[in-house]
């Protein structure tokens, strides 16, 4: 989605920018623009495509240093990809960068009245308005308030003005924006991997926020006009995540770390075999008296919500509600004061996501969010937080950040069953021990050969329309199948419980449509042998990912994908690994821009 990267200080701002705006390419982006000051003036360049292109344009309009700019990467949401459309936008005396959306910019339009709008953007708005409020009052910080007081929906803003050399303002609202405070310079991003390399200490802007950067200091204003007290924060996180290695995607380097990830949170959330979450929530009385548990999240997120569904009814015994986000958010939901609401977010900011936070906040039901982003806005707003361990995830699909979710989600299912009673810890221990053997050494067996995805993919790769079923916790994984495969081969496809596909769906089934059906839990074999005879007698060519002992299956099937036998502590773990390398070979044998797929974000900061 989209990204912002401003600069100021001693050093080549071009060349920051650029770094910054590179760094932020992950985030998935059509466009993209850069405005910066030279010789009391402001140049701006703009490409619709990459930050490459944006780079050439670039240095043939800056070949003398340049001291401070904005930087902006454009997810089309009000008017298609195009170098016009691109940021920044505005008039001679002022820029602007934005992230998010104006939601009455129709209306801000008209009353502007007579004037010509050359884009099709809720940005350019914004910036007539702060240009028409700032020649009233003269006043940046005032014009910037003011301009504030006008807008409805979600926005963080990079702004410069034409007669304030080598200063960047910045404004937020429901959307994220940090300031970086380097040596050499100040930023500001809305993603910290933007400045990372600079500087790792930065400065969280709250909402209703303007601050004045300039390269020695920060003033920070509330809405109110008033000046605050600012602190500082330092990042976590390492600059130097971001390389492929031996990789052709990030996706397969993501996928291939999968063991480490897992391990690492193993690490960090249990001990001698048992769940320790004592770091976080010190107190087990939080696990305590749970009358239903809500999981509110997004995508692949949402899937990994599945399965913790499964793993909490089936070990905890507790009711559990799954919802995404965006439906959560403006729903009526039936919370009770002894719920627990769980949130599960790989980036910690997905728009929709925190507003369902939000709005359980308000209501005072008890939150814990499961994240992988330290210092994002959900794990900072959670009444608890648990880190997943994935470490950066660049590739848009994710991948080793489900399996990481799904990990925690059964150790919150143990560690509530312990509490609880439903389960003994001798039980638990059996049971972390036989999960432990997926990253040392199931998931290990499946990255070391890609022969039978190759295949697979072949038969996949020349279809238009692809269907998944599957029983149980492996129809949960035919969810995420599905998903992964139409982000990044662009196959249309539909994940189905096994036996409901006969209740409509099976008409669409015609002489070669692909099968996939995800066959682990030994209970749900034989079942699960009948529902493909049945897709098979109308023509359907069947792919199977199922574990080595299904031996019922497999004779039946046109093609056949193993992961080593397993419980259920491990076989969604390990066919997650399979369902991913299946999307991935499958895109690569189309030739399809793997880590990018197109209208993709990463990080999805608008509604
Ligand atoms: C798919 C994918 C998305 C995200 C979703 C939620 O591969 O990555 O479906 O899972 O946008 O994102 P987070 O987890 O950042 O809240």
């Amino acid at each position: 989605m989209c990204g912002i990267i401003g600069y100021t200080g001693n050093d080549n701002a071009k060349e920051i920018l650029l770094d910054g705006l590179s760094a932020l390419e992950y985030r998935g982006y059509d466009s993209a623009g850069m405005s910066l000051f030279k010789n009391n003036d402001i140049i701006t360049v703009k490409t619709q495509g990459r930050v490459s292109e944006l780079s050439k344009k670039a240095s043939a309009q800056f070949s003398e240093k340049t001291f401070c700019g904005i930087g902006h990467t454009r997810w089309a949401t009000h008017g298609k990809p195009s170098e016009t459309n691109a940021h920044p936008h505005g008039t001679e005396n002022v820029m602007i960068v934005h992230n998010g959306i104006i939601e009455n910019y129709k209306e801000l339009k008209n009353e502007l009245g007579n004037v010509n709008f050359y884009s099709d953007t809720d940005t350019e708005v914004v910036a007539k308005i702060i240009d028409k409020e700032y020649r009233k009052t003269r006043d940046p910080i005032k014009s910037i308030i003011n301009t504030h007081r006008l807008l409805k929906g979600s926005y963080a803003l990079g702004i410069i003005f034409a007669d304030i050399p080598d200063t960047v303002f910045a404004l937020k609202k429901d959307s994220p924006l940090l300031i970086g405070t380097g040596k050499n310079g100040m930023f500001i991003a809305s993603d910290i991997s933007a400045f990372l390399k600079y500087t790792d200490r930065y400065i969280r802007l709250s909402d209703g926020d303007t601050a004045m950067i300039t390269k020695e200091c920060v003033c920070v204003f509330a809405a109110d006009g008033n000046k605050k007290t600012i602190s500082e924060e330092r990042s976590v996180k390492n600059a130097d995540v971001t390389g492929k290695g031996n990789f052709n995607h990030f996706m397969l380097k993501e996928i291939f770390d999968e063991p480490d990830a897992m391990r690492n949170t193993f690490g960090s959330l249990t001990k001698d075999f048992l769940p320790d979450f004592s770091a976080t929530i010190p107190d087990d009385s939080f696990f305590e008296d749970i009358g239903t548990i809500h999981i509110v999240a997004c995508g692949t997120a949402l899937h990994a919500g599945l399965q913790g569904k499964y793993f909490i009814e089936k070990l905890a015994k507790i009711p559990v509600t799954t919802e995404t986000a965006g439906e959560f958010r403006y729903s009526d939901p039936i919370l009770r004061e002894n719920d627990l609401a769980i949130i599960i977010s790989q980036s910690g900011e997905t728009a929709d996501s925190l507003a369902a936070l939000r709005m359980l906040n308000k209501k005072h039901i008890r939150t814990l969010s499961v994240v992988n982003t330290p210092g994002s806005t959900i794990a900072e707003e959670s009444g608890k937080v648990v880190f997943t361990l994935a470490g950066q995830e660049i590739a848009v699909a994710s991948t080793k950040a489900y399996n990481v979710q799904c990990e925690v989600m059964l150790f919150l299912a143990l560690k509530t069953a312990l509490v609880k009673k439903t389960l003994t810890s001798a039980e638990v221990k059996n049971i972390l021990h036989s999960f432990s053997r997926v990253f040392t050494d199931s998931i290990p067996t499946i990255l070391s050969n890609n022969t039978p995805f190759r295949k697979a993919a072949e038969i996949l790769s020349g279809c238009k329309n692809a269907f998944f079923i599957g029983r149980g916790y492996d129809n949960y994984s035919g969810q995420e199948a599905s998903l992964k495969l139409k982000e990044i081969s662009y196959i249309h496809s539909e994940a189905y419980a096994a036996g409901e596909l006969k209740h409509g769906t099976i008409s669409l089934i015609e002489e070669g449509t692909p099968v996939i059906s995800i066959a682990t839990d030994k209970k749900f074999y034989e079942k699960m042998r009948s529902n493909i005879e049945e897709v098979k007698s109308r023509g359907a060519v069947v792919i199977s990912v199922c574990c080595e002992n299904a031996q019922i299956i497999k004779e039946i099937s046109d093609c056949v994908i193993t992961v080593p036998n397993g419980t259920f502590a491990e076989n969604p773990f390990t066919t997650a690994t399979a369902i991913q390398l299946l999307a991935y070979y499958t895109a690569l044998e189309m030739n399809r821009d793997i880590d990018k797929p197109r209208n993709l974000a990463k990080s999805v900061t608008v509604e």
